[in-house]
């Protein structure tokens, strides 16, 4: 799987060697209260899930696929470098998640974001938190905001 932007941005699986930069992007976003941290070992252990945006052969973003039961799967950890937002690579990223979400003949793909306009542009429609399983909310013990979380599900069929 490679899907080139305009900015020619290339989005590929992530490996072992994108480990560092990946905990260094998701920290960034984790501190501000965008993003929940995700350690060097979980990184590690999940890296199969995660697809990395590279432009000139530097990594400038990422974001990852979790499995949350037979018919769905959940985007995680997607961020943009600051300096290359904007650009349609983040768009390219969920293009690239939703290319192995079909892969796996998985129909559904949801998020919990604040980025509701992105999500839209990309296909996504606001629903209720309330329909999903409750494995969705399974990482929301590692959150600081978990009983007051103010972030909007949104969800797109695979076609
Ligand atoms: C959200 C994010 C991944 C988008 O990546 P990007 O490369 O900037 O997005 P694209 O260039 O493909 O798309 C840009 C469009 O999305 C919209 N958008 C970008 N960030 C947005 C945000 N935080 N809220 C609402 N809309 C946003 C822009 O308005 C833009 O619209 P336009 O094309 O009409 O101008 C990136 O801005 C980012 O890293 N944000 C911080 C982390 C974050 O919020 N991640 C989402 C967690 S699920």
């Amino acid at each position: 799987m490679k899907t080139t932007s305009k900015l020619e941005a290339v989005c590929r699986r992530a490996n072992d060697h994108d480990v560092d930069t990946l905990f260094e992007l998701i920290q960034g976003y984790a501190q501000k209260g965008i993003m929940l941290p995700r350690s060097k070992e979980v990184l590690k252990r999940q890296i199969d899930s995660f697809v990395v945006a590279e432009v000139e052969g530097i990594v400038v973003g990422c974001g990852s696929l979790t499995r949350l039961g037979a018919d769905l799967v959940e985007i995680r950890s997607l961020g943009m470098t600051e300096g290359y937002k904007g650009l349609g690579v983040g768009s390219k990223l969920v293009d690239s998640l939703i290319a192995m979400a079909k892969e796996q003949k998985i129909p559904k793909i949801m998020a919990l974001t604040y980025a509701v306009s992105f999500f839209e542009k990309n296909g996504f429609h606001i629903v209720q938190k309330e329909i999903f399983p409750e494995k969705v909310w399974t990482d929301c013990v590692n959150c600081p905001k978990q009983h007051a979380c103010d972030e909007i599900a949104v969800l797109r069929m695979i076609d």
